[in-house]
């Protein structure tokens, strides 16, 4: 098996970073132990679980931080608050225009890794179900699953829309179909991250963010810049669902496909980091503006992790090094150690046209705890 060899240094680096931020979410986690957060406002989590907003498609991440948590020490009191989050997005199952493609964000971190830790019955039935409805998202004549519903951006036509986000979901079916026996759920998964190989892998290994099909005849009409700055721009965040989610289809399939693909992305982001090692909302961004959005940088050394332990020599010397580039910048740069202040990373952004940028956002603190858990060897495999 690879493994990352890191150095000594290294490894010291990581189990103290993990170490401090374990012991200021300790505290964070009392305080928002009833919450479902998204964001803080003047350092205090919000709560996302009200009957209006408890279909938000990051309501998974705070569940998925407490179960990483339990794994880490044990302690029944992140294991009591993980549940509460599971049990609350119940509420959303029923709402059916709340639910979208975003379910593996919502129930793997959730229902999936409670069945994986214990074994509950419950768990396994929700992710089920989730995983069904993701299914049916399914457009046969385009191969792709349909990512948003119409309500979600003022009535717009989504049927034929598609995002690169969407692999991040795929993990979802193939846990299904291993949990079942039942291959359609792979067939699925498969068939989708194929697609956005085709379709969303730009020459260079940038990524598009949304890809328009026509619903009817299956046939690619369009991209779209989305989050990004604009059309043909390259959204961080964006290249790093790709970079991740290519990797993931690539360990759930072995198809080498997906492991060509997810190194063209990886291959692209790196020759992209500034020397700062702080990511920017999008690499083609007007160089006058200077937005960051640490959640790609987050998210982005998950996947880099995860491709040195796939890669040797080099290669995997240069994912590596990248990753931890990123997370060291993060603490010293980007990073809320008050812990009176319920977030760790402090510039993230959501979209690049939005009216505010580099706040906290919970899947930016879930995806640094992961990396950092990835690196010790720590982490539950959530995806
Ligand atoms: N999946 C939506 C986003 O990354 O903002």
């Amino acid at each position: 098996m690879n493994t990352l060899h890191l150095t000594e240094e290294q490894r010291a680096w990581a189990q103290e970073t993990l170490c401090r931020t374990a012991a200021k979410l300790e505290k964070v986690s009392r305080r928002s132990a009833h919450k479902i957060p998204y964001t803080t406002v003047n350092g205090v989590h919000d709560d996302r679980s009200g009957p209006d907003q408890i279909g938000w498609w990051t309501n998974g991440f705070w569940g998925g931080m407490m179960w990483q948590l339990y794994k880490l020490t044990g302690e029944e009191s992140y294991r009591a608050i993980a549940e509460e989050n599971e049990r609350k997005l119940d509420e959303n199952f029923l709402h059916y225009d709340m639910l979208d493609h975003d379910n593996g964000f919502k129930w793997l971190p959730t229902a999936v890794a409670d069945y994986r830790l214990t074994g509950s019955r419950e768990a396994r039935n929700r992710g089920l179900l989730a995983a069904n409805h993701l299914a049916g998202r399914y457009n046969l004549a385009g191969r792709f699953i349909r990512a948003w519903n119409d309500w979600e951006d003022n009535g717009r036509d989504h049927r034929g829309w598609a995002i690169i986000d969407c692999l991040m979901n795929l993990p979802l079916l193939y846990w299904a179909a291993q949990e079942l026996g039942d291959r359609r759920f792979q067939q699925i998964a498969v068939s989708h991250a194929d697609t956005a190989r085709r379709c969303f892998l730009r020459g260079d290994g940038s990524v598009r963010h949304i890809v328009e099909f026509d619903h009817e005849s299956g046939e690619m009409m369009c991209d779209y810049g989305g989050q990004g700055c604009e059309r043909g721009s390259s959204w961080t965040r964006g290249q790093t669902w790709a970079l991740y989610g290519f990797t993931l289809s690539y360990l759930h399939t072995g198809d080498m496909d997906f492991l060509d693909a997810a190194q063209s992305v990886a291959n692209y982001f790196l020759s992209n980091i500034p020397e700062s090692g702080l990511i920017p909302v999008d690499f083609r961004q007007p160089e006058d503006v200077t937005w960051e959005d640490s959640t790609a940088a987050a998210i982005a050394s998950c996947g880099l992790i995860e491709l040195a332990k796939l890669t040797q020599g080099r290669q995997s010397a240069l994912y590596r090094d990248a990753a931890l580039k990123m997370l060291r910048a993060l603490t010293e740069h980007s990073f809320s150690w008050d812990e009176n202040e319920d977030c760790l990373l402090t510039k993230c952004t959501a979209a690049y046209h939005d009216a505010e940028h580099e706040f906290s956002i919970i899947y930016g603190d879930y995806y640094f705890l992961e990396a950092l858990m990835k690196l010790t060897g720590d982490e539950l495999f959530i995806w």
